[in-house]
């Protein structure tokens, strides 16, 4: 037995008004010991219709004009307030949807709190709760088991609370289901503001954390094997290649190194025999000395250098001479023996890194290309200047070679302090490498699953960047829409948090299962969320430029109505490392 409150007096497609009793307007009330939040918007009641009750949520209210008192000469007013029904109890459990409809005159009553609680938690008692619902200020329980197989987007202005959301969420699914995960799923951070590399979501045995570093290079590294390296997308994605001539150029490169890579000194004599070649084909071409510089650059080689600087391109003759004694460097090769013979068959190659083997090997192949007359030199040349340039900082954060497979259950990947270009590029081979890792590694269906994080995601998922080429653009949005259309299937899930969801491609935003969304209030970011979200209602939708730190709506397919939510907020220990900077402590 509950209180009743008012009576339906109009129904209007989904929408019920109803006219409210005098005396039912306050903030809460009691009644035979239960607690009941009185009637105002957003709050729940249930309208009773033969056995089934229709659970109500309150969507707006008015006074309207009752009658005139010619005597007192005041208006009298009825409250009114018009409900839309969000499902209804039959014979004790509650349905969600709109399957029944209430008559005019029926009855309606508030609703217990605990009811309200029941409806959001679906009687899960196994209490997956990282908030309380913001009005009733009740603990929800959050339907883990459909929530992890999903893909999540957590969104919200810049200190809505967005990192301490993915925090809790996580937190508390390693703290009540860590040993049950055991070594069946990987989680895996990509971390860009340093906020989870201490104390965050799980203890330090089960978490490896790899603070990258391109200012000093005394950080961590992350660890790639040779054949992953050595591939010709690894390479791309790296270098930045362009589809058309630069990458079959990388294949080139790769097939030739995989062809000979169980020879012996195959290097050496690659370099040896390229030497030769350019001082000595018939058809030489001028840019090829650059390239051979380069080589003696990587090798440190001096005596080389300085012979390389004497010699320089006769245009009228089209071939390389040496001026101080008119030495022409003929077909026959008798010139490249007397200057070059000895130095270049002395050359010792030792202690190699994948780097420095790369950039190499990428003057070789174009130096071959160019003799033959395959490539155009101005084609190459752009990403032979990106490998050069971006090696000093990629050797600082990345290791080839020794790969060892850690198997904790979580990576923290730490970009904080590497410069905007390796923040670009290397999530997007962590990404691969483990899509692809885990994909490889799987049965059918999947007996593992793996877990890709990503707080501030619009560094790497941003649709609109005007500093970079296009189709490097494109491939990259291509790699992140991939793992989010195919990943479910292998049981790979992504969550990103981002505070412009406009900007992140709509083809990873049509793709997200669930959203937790924070206060946002560029109309741009709402006019996507409205469109794309199918599951947000008008209600939720009018709330969200005004939400308070910390408090969110939660929607998708994992829950069967949105609703909205205070998330706890974390123990300082285990609290997101934000970047606030308290000016009281700071200037005190
Ligand atoms: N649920 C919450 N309750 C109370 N304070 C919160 C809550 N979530 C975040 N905050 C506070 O708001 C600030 C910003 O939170 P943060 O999670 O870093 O936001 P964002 O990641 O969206 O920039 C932090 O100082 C944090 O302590
Ligand atoms: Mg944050």
């Amino acid at each position: 037995m509950t209180i009743k409150v008012g009576e339906v007096i109009a129904i209007n497609g989904v929408k019920v008004t109803l006219r409210i009793f005098e005396d039912s307007s306050k903030d809460t009330l009691f009644y035979d010991g239960e607690k009941y939040k009185g009637i105002s918007i957003r709050e729940y009641i249930y309208i009773q219709r033969g056995f089934r009750d229709i659970v109500c949520i309150v969507e707006g209210e008015y006074l309207d004009e009752n009658r005139f008192e010619e005597e007192t000469n005041r208006t009298h007013y009825i409250r009114k307030v018009e409900a839309k029904p969000i499902g209804y109890y039959e014979h004790g459990d509650f349905n969600e949807g709109i399957k029944f409809l209430p008559m005019i005159k029926d009855s309606a009553f508030l609703l217990q709190e605990e009811k309200i609680s029941e409806i959001y938690s679906k009687g899960r008692t196994d209490g997956f709760v990282i908030g309380k619902m913001l009005k009733e200020d009740i603990p929800i329980s959050l339907p883990w088991q459909k929530l992890f197989n999903s893909h999540i987007g957590i969104f919200g202005n810049t200190g809505s609370g967005k990192s301490n959301t993915l925090a809790k969420l996580y937190t508390v699914l390693f703290d009540q289901k860590r040993e049950a995960i055991g070594n069946k799923s990987k989680f895996v951070i990509l971390d860009f503001n340093g906020e989870y590399t201490s104390e965050q979501l799980v203890k330090k045995d089960y978490k490896t954390t790899l603070k990258l570093n391109t200012q000093t290079g005394e950080g961590d590294k992350f660890p790639l094997s040779d054949e992953e390296f050595w591939d010709t997308e690894t390479l791309s994605i790296l270098f930045q290649a362009t589809v058309n001539t630069q990458r079959p150029f990388l294949n080139r490169l790769i097939g030739g190194r995989n062809k000979y890579v169980n020879r012996p000194n195959s290097l050496l004599s690659y370099i040896q025999s390229s030497f030769r070649a350019v001082f000595s084909a018939a058809s030489q071409k001028p840019d090829s000395l650059d390239l051979l510089r380069g080589i003696a650059e990587v090798l440190d080689l001096d005596n080389l250098k300085a012979s390389l600087k004497d010699i320089s391109w006769h245009g009228d003759r089209n071939k390389f001479w040496r001026s101080r004694d008119s030495t022409f460097f003929d077909a026959d090769g008798i010139s490249y023996e007397a200057v070059f013979g000895r130095e270049v068959k002395s050359i010792a190659i030792n202690d190699l890194d994948g780097f420095a083997e790369l950039l190499i090997r990428a003057n070789l192949q174009l130096t071959w290309d160019l003799i033959s007359g395959f490539v155009q030199f101005e084609h190459i040349q752009p990403l032979l200047k990106r490998i050069d340039s971006s090696l000093s900082s990629l050797k600082k954060v990345v290791i080839i070679g020794n790969r060892r497979d850690n198997n904790q259950l979580l990576t923290v990947i730490s970009l904080r302090k590497c410069n905007q270009e390796i923040k670009k590029v290397l999530p997007l081979l962590i990404a691969k490498h483990f899509y692809n890792h885990h994909k490889a590694s799987i049965g059918y269906p999947p007996d593992m699953t793996m877990h890709l994080i990503i707080d501030e995601a619009h560094n790497i998922l941003s649709q609109q960047s005007t500093r970079e080429h296009e189709s490097w653009r494109d491939y990259r949005l291509e790699l992140f829409e991939e793992i989010i259309k195919e990943g479910r299937k292998f049981g790979m899930f992504i969550t990103i948090s981002s505070q412009r969801p406009a900007d992140i491609s709509p083809t990873i935003i049509s793709q997200i299962h669930n959203f937790f969304i924070h206060r946002l209030v560029n109309d741009r970011d709402l006019f996507l969320l409205e469109n794309t979200i199918s599951t947000l209602d008008s209600l939720s939708r009018s709330l969200i430029p005004n939400l308070s730190k910390g408090s969110c709506i939660i929607t998708g397919t994992s829950f069967d109505l949105p609703m909205v939510l205070q998330i706890d907020r974390l123990e300082e220990a285990k609290q997101p490392d934000s970047e606030d900077v308290d000016l009281e402590t700071l200037w005190s």
